[in-house]
């Protein structure tokens, strides 16, 4: 993501939330100044992206969900933040998934 802003001259942010810190890869690491590597648990989204850092940045924001757990809670969430503009991605969606309990284009 950093690498197609970069390369897209396109100024931004990036966050990135991961609860295992040993894979965050070290070439990622030293990027770290453009890369915010926010280490915590999906399963705690509220502590992980507080109201307060989501209300500070910067709009149109660009969300990707890739970890695959608690998604209908952590998509709930996240909404409130959205404005016209953003965008949500859920990667990998499998419709036969356990935790895929809801439908993704009516969600509150
Ligand atoms: C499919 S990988 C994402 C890979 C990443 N998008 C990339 O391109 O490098 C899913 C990641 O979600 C992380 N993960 C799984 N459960 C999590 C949780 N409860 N909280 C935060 N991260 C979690 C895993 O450790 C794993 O690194």
């Amino acid at each position: 993501m950093r690498d197609t802003c970069k390369n897209l001259e396109i100024d931004t942010k990036i966050h990135t939330v991961e609860y295992n810190p040993e894979v965050v890869d070290n070439k990622a690491r030293e990027k770290g100044k453009e890369i915010n590597f926010i280490i915590g648990d999906l399963y705690d989204i509220e502590k992980v992206l507080p109201q307060d850092f989501m209300n500070s940045l910067k709009h149109p924001i660009l969300i990707t969900d890739d970890a695959h757990v608690n998604i209908a809670n952590n998509l709930t969430y996240l909404n409130q933040f959205l404005e016209e503009g953003d965008y949500l991605f859920v990667e990998d969606l499998n419709p036969d998934s356990s935790n895929v309990i809801f439908d993704p284009f009516n969600f509150e």
